[in-house]
Order: C-alpha cells, then structure tokens, then sequence
C-alpha cells in the first residue's frame, strides 16, 4: 500500500478515536451532573451563637426562625429546628432541569435544616428593614401550584406572590410562581460536640442575580464594598426578629 494510503488511514483511526474519547467523556459529564447534581462546596463554617461560641444542635428553639449569612457575607439563609426527624432523602429539580438529592435533617433528632432565604422567584428575603419571607411551623392555608386551596404545615411563606416551599422535603415549592426549590445550605453535625457547620450549597443558586439586583443596598445594609466575600471561619445565628426590625404578616 502507498505510504499517502497508510497515512490516511491512520489519522482515520485517529479521528475516529477522538470523537469516540469525546462522547465518553460528555456522557460522563451528564452522569456526573445528575449524581452530583447541584452540590458545590464553599468555606467550613461554624454556626455560633450572639457570644461568639459555637451553637449546639440543642440550642435552637424548635418552631423558630433563625437566620445566618452564608455563603456569601450577605446572602441570608433561615435555619429551623422543624422538631421531628427528618431523615428520607428528597430528590428534586433544579429550574434548569438537573436533578440532586437533599439529604434531610442533621443534629441529635435529625430535624436542623437550613436553606438560603432568598426566594427563588423574584429573591425577596431578610432585609435589616423587614422580611416579607418566613417559616410558619403551624398550619397555614395556601393556593398550590394548581391555584387550589391547600392547608399544611412547616412551610415557608413568602408574602410578595405567595410562593410556598416544604421545609420538611427540601424546600420543595408546594405553590406560587417560584421556578426550584430554595437553595439548600448543606449542614455538617459533630455528634460528639454537637456543634453544626455549614459547609456548602444544594440546588439551584440565585447569587449572581441576588447581587446583580440588591447590590447598592447590600454594601450599605452590610457596610462592605464587596457583597461577594464568603464567610470564613464562622457565621453567626440570631432569630429573624432580632435581624429584621419587622415581620411583614400576610
Ligand atoms: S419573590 Fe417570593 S413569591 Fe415572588
């Protein structure tokens, strides 16, 4: 065979090799997505409390709304004790289609969840001023996403157009126009301690948007020039009341 034919030939097998490389490779991306779908990583940061001290799963009162900053020094995120064990993984949708796994409660009764308070709508949440965002433990009645009237419990509202989330599965949305869940903050319980860390995010984020939209506000509500510097170190947990002036009721 003429080398010009050989030659050929080879870089074929080449090029056939390459595509067959590349569509491994993007099936794998896809597998990786959906098995690690919506899971990042940001700083390990210890949950205190007013003192500065690290907060025991055992201090938080069951039914209240909590509030700390993370990842970022000024996205708010609510960290509820729901009092009964959550412990059946979720698996929901991101807006964006990709699905992930919320993994349920932490601390000694498996019931501590947290989720960024930023709603997945149109981001209302805790400002300094007033939240129209909260969680109601009692039952509340709501229109699901079939505009029914629907009645249920440990959920949190928000009062700007009524989206609904289930604090028990994820924050999955039970009704409103909210597109995904409210992003999940992944907690890390020290059984030995009980201590709580936050240590990342599950599900769809809204940062981007979030500081996009509220930036000026943000500097100045926050005193900081950069509204995008993560927590280091730790974070701390006060009640909403105590973090916003006024409770919006509706
Ligand atoms: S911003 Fe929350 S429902 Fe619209």
């Amino acid at each position: 065979m003429p080398e010009m034919f050989r030659k050929l030939r080879r870089n074929r097998r080449s090029f056939m090799k390459l595509c067959m490389t590349a569509v491994t490779a993007s099936q794998l991306r896809h597998t990786l997505a959906w098995s690690d779908g919506g899971a990042r990583n940001y700083n390990r940061v210890s949950l205190v409390g007013s003192n500065g001290r690290p907060l025991k799963s055992n201090d938080l009162e069951v039914g209240r709304n909590y509030v700390f900053h993370y990842p970022y020094v000024s996205t708010p995120c609510f960290l509820i004790d729901v009092g009964d064990p959550l412990d059946h993984a979720v698996e929901l949708r991101q807006e964006d289609g990709q699905g992930y796994t919320w993994n349920g409660g932490v601390g000694h009764k498996k019931s501590i969840v947290a989720f960024s308070a930023i709603c997945a709508h149109k981001m209302t949440h805790p400002a300094k001023s007033i939240s129209f965002i909260d969680y109601r433990h009692e039952t509340i009645k709501y229109r699901d996403t079939g505009r029914n009237l629907a009645a249920g419990e440990k959920l949190i509202y928000c009062c700007s157009e009524q989206s609904v989330y289930d604090a028990k599965r994820g924050a999955m949305v039970l009704g409103g126009p909210a597109g995904q869940p409210l992003t999940a903050v992944a907690l890390e319980y020290d059984e030995n301690r009980h201590r709580l860390s936050a240590v990342g995010t599950r599900g769809g984020e809204m940062y981007d948007q979030f500081f996009r939209k509220f930036r000026s506000r943000l500097q100045l509500e926050y005193r900081v020039t950069d509204i995008g510097e993560l927590v280091q170190g730790k974070t701390e947990v006060m009640l909403l009341e105590n973090f916003s002036q006024t409770r919006a009721s509706c």
